[in-house]
């Protein structure tokens, strides 16, 4: 089709990006129908004006740092698994009467691309070699199940926690299918909603599209905080209404250690009256490069680590911490009307991130370019963008080793964040579930294992050892099955009962 015939020549001329049809006359008539699809869905004024704003934003804050608007997060509003531990019990209780009301979702962030990562499929579907080898996906979907389970049985009533989870135009098709050639997982299908976020093109420095091939424009999701204009544009608010979900649990695909829908952090923002929460891990090396959560300018919100000053990160309380130490792992708590009020009124508002990437591109030419430095930017909004909205905002800290495991990189020689550290996390905490409930672990020589094994008597094990989420969510019914008795690794516990695997599959 002629481009002109459909405006669309004039419509990029206008927006000032007819450069995205240099090389039509050679493209072939399919390319040329795609291409044509392709922008005719886009609206360039929107677009142009996202580049304006995120890059007067960006430009404007780079020098600035943050240090001397920030407060610390008070204590009034923290809760803390190990400062606050009489209390944690009866927050977990009250989540789990909201759930037993199926008053509680899930919301999985999972549009994100990967590309550290670097595999060509979803990474909800990705493997981190496990004894039992199960995915992401299938793990997350097991700790839905089995809290469903909990939540029925403390209160003779059927429940449902539905399972909303966002990919993108490029994780969709995979991660559906996937979950349909594994039946759910066993989970109820209807109660798994997928919904798609949106795209945008990556664009240069002076507000290009840049395209990667002749008839094909680079496009990557919108960040994480694109979950707000999905959420509106596909009906998801609408099918929360519809169900009657008043608390919402958003996090992210990657963290092995997940606990979805958490009874206790649910437990707590509701008991606080929160319309917003973020689970947090202390962030104990100043150096480490997590943004924290924090007040700035009397608000509330995640400050990355490039914004302040060392002499800032290092900063101490009294107690020896580090004042700035609420590192944000991207798990948060919103109440329905919170986010529906975002979504209705304030989405808009939200501006973009530019991160300056190295972005494949043709050029003049029509060679294809792969930059080794920075040639353009992406723009993304974060999920954590609206805490400044909120009104009461509440802050939940728990233990990393519990709760924190998030798989960002492909594995390497001490590396961070990758497959091994995600399994190893896993086993870890799994180990230490067997001990509490007074299991013992012995070595081939028939010795007990030390509960914390030495590296240098040969005990430098970690024991490996699974526990089925079907079997526990978070430690909890093990003893009936582990007191007293002693396993050799490697250790499975799952629906069928106790195993020891002869060979270590790990
Ligand atoms: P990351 O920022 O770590 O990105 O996402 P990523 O896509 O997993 O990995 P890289 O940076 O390309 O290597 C944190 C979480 O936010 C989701 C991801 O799926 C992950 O759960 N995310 C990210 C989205 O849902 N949409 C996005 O546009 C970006």
């Amino acid at each position: 089709m002629d481009p002109s015939v459909s405006g669309l020549t004039q419509r990029l001329a206008e927006a000032d990006q007819s450069h995205l049809l240099q090389f039509w006359s050679e493209l072939s008539p399919e390319e040329q129908a795609d291409l044509s699809l392709d922008l005719q869905g886009m609206d360039f004024k929107e677009i142009n004006g996202f580049f304006k704003n995120a890059m007067e934003v960006s430009s404007s804050s780079k020098h600035e740092k943050m240090d001397a608007r920030m407060e610390p997060v008070p204590r009034e509003v923290l809760g803390s698994v190990s400062r606050d531990r009489g209390s944690v019990k009866e927050w977990e209780q009250a989540g789990l009467h909201h759930i037993s009301q199926s008053k509680v979702a899930a919301l999985l962030l999972a549009g994100g691309q990967g590309t550290r990562l670097g595999v060509s499929y979803p990474k909800g579907m990705y493997d981190v070699g496990l004894p039992s080898h199960k995915t992401l996906f299938q793990i997350q979907a097991e700790r839905i199940l089995k809290l469903q389970q909990l939540a029925e049985q403390k209160h003779k009533i059927k429940c449902c926690i539905p399972w909303y989870i966002m990919t993108s135009g490029r994780t969709m098709e995979s991660t559906k299918d996937f979950f349909s050639r594994h039946n759910y997982f066993g989970l109820d299908k209807s109660n798994i909603i997928f919904f798609q976020q949106g795209m945008l093109p990556a664009m240069d420095y002076n507000g290009k599209i840049i395209l990667e091939s002749k008839g094909k424009l680079s496009m990557a999701p919108d960040g994480n905080g694109g979950l707000y204009r999905a959420l509106g544009n596909q009906g998801i608010m609408d099918d929360m209404e519809r169900r009657g979900i008043q608390f919402i649990h958003v996090y992210c695909v990657d963290n092995i250690l997940v606990k979805v829908a958490d009874p206790a952090f649910v437990g707590f923002c509701v008991q606080k009256g929160a319309d917003c929460g973020a689970k947090v891990v202390e962030k104990t090396n100043p150096t480490e490069a997590v943004g924290v959560v924090c007040k700035v300018d009397g608000h509330y919100q995640v400050v990355e680590y490039s914004e302040i000053t060392l002499a800032t990160a290092e900063k101490r309380s009294s107690d020896g911490r580090l004042m700035f130490n609420a590192g944000n792992v991207a798990n948060h708590f919103f109440s329905f009307s919170f986010l529906r009020d975002v979504v209705q009124k304030f989405e808009p508002k939200l501006q973009h991130h530019v991160a300056q990437k190295k972005i494949p591109f043709v050029d003049s030419q029509g060679h294809l370019i792969k930059p080794d430095k920075p040639n353009g930017i992406k723009m993304e909004k974060f999920v954590f963008d609206i805490f400044q909205l909120a009104k009461t905002f509440v802050v939940y800290e728990v233990l990393r080793e519990d709760e924190f495991s998030p798989l960002k990189n492909a594995d390497s020689q001490d590396g961070k964040d990758t497959p091994s550290t995600a399994k190893h996390a896993l086993i870890s905490l799994h180990h230490r579930w067997v001990l509490n409930a007074g299991g013992h672990f012995i070595d081939e020589n028939g010795r007990r294992v030390p509960a914390i094994p030495s590296l240098k008597d040969g005990t430098d094990l970690p024991i490996k050892c699974e526990v089925c989420p079907l079997v526990s969510y978070g430690g909890e019914g093990l003893e009936e099955l582990v007191k007293g008795r002693e396993f050799h690794p490697t250790l499975m516990i799952d629906e069928h009962g106790v195993h020891e695997l002869v060979k270590n599959g790990v």
